[in-house]
């Protein structure tokens, strides 16, 4: 068992000064951790205890913690250049360069701090191009904070089919421009936009929706999507703030060969430094206020920052040697069949996900389609067993549907540990299963 204590001091302080002590609310959960270290694959708290970490803080992590080529690149541009607020630099030109040669959708790119911001200005700007009011997202996808987008996610389920905003305060009169579908279901989306015959200004999605672990996009859906967006006039959004550059540098969309109009970007992209990007179509593009004929407002005083670029730019060369996706997408193979192998060996109710880089262990049979299919999952089985493997030095979120990923600093032995710790772990939960005691106890 590990000693938290120093993190619990720690985080009584934390507390003092800060509403629940953190400053992202899907930071709060058990053990809350105080954290002083990060390099490579490992993150070590207050108490000197060490995790192999697969959080990879919501997914910009895909290098590891800490890379020293990134590091070494922001400090060389922090010694020449910081924050100008008038102009272009060169890093923003190289790097929009860079996105635009790699990225299928991307003939003009704006960069931005978060994903919210990218998304925020994506929604925006199709309502302008369009003319149009009304979105649609999908149940279990992710987007932001936003008012427009900020709902139905990890929707109870008693909230199922109905309107499930994340936050008091949302303004009821945005929340109704949103309409929410299921994934995988295009019939639903056909029915939707029938119903609301050009009222229709975008439509976004999480091409595969990693903030419910990893549902992949069935044959023929984003293909359908595409054909619908086009047939009607519709913006085709595809929200890559995770998929992009984790699972390529073309993001999903060169994996799966459909190119939405506009396309959000962030996380992977800079390996752990605040950048965002904003990319697609040129003629939407240039509706932006940036050029001098546009009149879709775009600001932000730390846009483009030299830090972010330039951690942006050397993360993009890292990706582009051959050598970093075969790792990766290798660690991820060798982790899901070690999982399958484990689940299958113990005869658990478990399905094992995930693409390229990032797995997961849902504690349900499949099929798994949507979010819907998911209401089935044994959450407390799922968080229980993420807060075993903290205990035994392995970092997985502690909290329901969240995915796990591998960086480029994970070896074949972090995983072949990993896999030892969960078999250990999943052994105990299931031998306890097996005789009545609740399965979910702390080991
Ligand atoms: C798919 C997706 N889009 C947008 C966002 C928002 O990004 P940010 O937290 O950087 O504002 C997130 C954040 O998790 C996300 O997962």
């Amino acid at each position: 068992m590990l000693n938290f204590t120093q993190s619990q001091k720690r985080y009584r302080a934390a507390c003092e000064v800060m509403p629940g002590g953190v400053n992202t609310s899907l930071r709060r959960c058990w053990p809350q951790l105080v954290l002083v270290r990060s390099k490579g694959a490992v993150i070590t708290d207050a108490d000197g205890n060490d995790y192999i970490d697969y959080h990879a803080a919501f997914g910009p992590i895909v290098l590891g913690h800490n890379h020293d080529a990134v590091n070494a690149r922001v400090r060389s541009v922090m010694e020449e250049i910081d924050l100008l607020g008038t102009g272009t630099t060169e890093l923003e030109i190289q790097l929009a360069q860079k996105i635009c040669q790699h990225v299928p959708s991307a003939e003009k790119v704006l960069f931005a701090n978060s994903g919210s911001e990218a998304t925020y200005a994506a929604v925006r700007l199709a309502r302008a191009a369009t003319g149009r009011k009304k979105l649609i997202k999908f149940q279990g996808c992710y987007h932001g904070g936003h008012d427009s987008l900020a709902m139905n996610v990890i929707t109870p389920p008693e909230k199922l089919g109905k309107r499930d905003p994340l936050s008091a305060g949302s303004l009821t009169e945005v929340l109704e421009q949103t309409l929410v579908c299921s994934f995988n279901d295009l019939d639903d989306v056909e029915d939707t936009v029938r119903k609301h015959r050009g009222e229709i200004a975008a439509i976004i999605l999480e091409p595969i929706p990693h903030n419910i672990g990893c549902v992949l996009p069935q044959q023929g859906f984003l293909e359908g999507l595409r054909e619908i967006t086009r047939r009607l006039g519709i913006i085709l959004i595809f929200d890559e703030v995770i998929t992009g550059f984790r699972h390529g540098l073309g993001g999903y969309q060169k994996v799966c060969g459909i190119t939405p109009d506009l396309t959000t970007l962030g996380k992977a992209m800079a390996n752990g430094y605040p950048i965002a990007a904003l990319c697609g179509k040129r003629e939407l593009m240039d509706r932006f206020n940036t050029h001098p004929n546009g009149n879709v407002f775009f600001a932000g005083t730390f846009n483009g920052h030299p830090v972010g670029c330039a951690a942006a730019l050397s993360t993009i060369e890292v990706l582009e040697q051959e050598a970093t996706y075969k790792h990766l997408f290798a660690l991820g193979d060798r982790m899901r069949n070690g999982l399958s192998d484990i689940v299958s060996r113990l005869g658990l109710k478990a399905t094992v996900a995930g693409f390229g880089s990032v797995f997961l262990t849902y504690f349900q049979e499949g099929p798994i389609r949507n979010y819907e299919d998911l209401i089935r999952n044994d959450s407390a089985m799922f968080v229980n067993y993420r807060m075993n493997l903290i205990e035994r030095g392995v970092f997985k979120l502690p909290m329901n549907l969240k995915r796990n990923n591998v960086s480029l600093s994970h070896t074949a032995e972090h995983i072949d540990r990993t896999l030892e710790i969960s078999e250990d772990v999943l052994r105990t939960m299931a031998k306890r299963a097996a005789v009545g005691e609740p399965a979910t106890a702390r080991l």
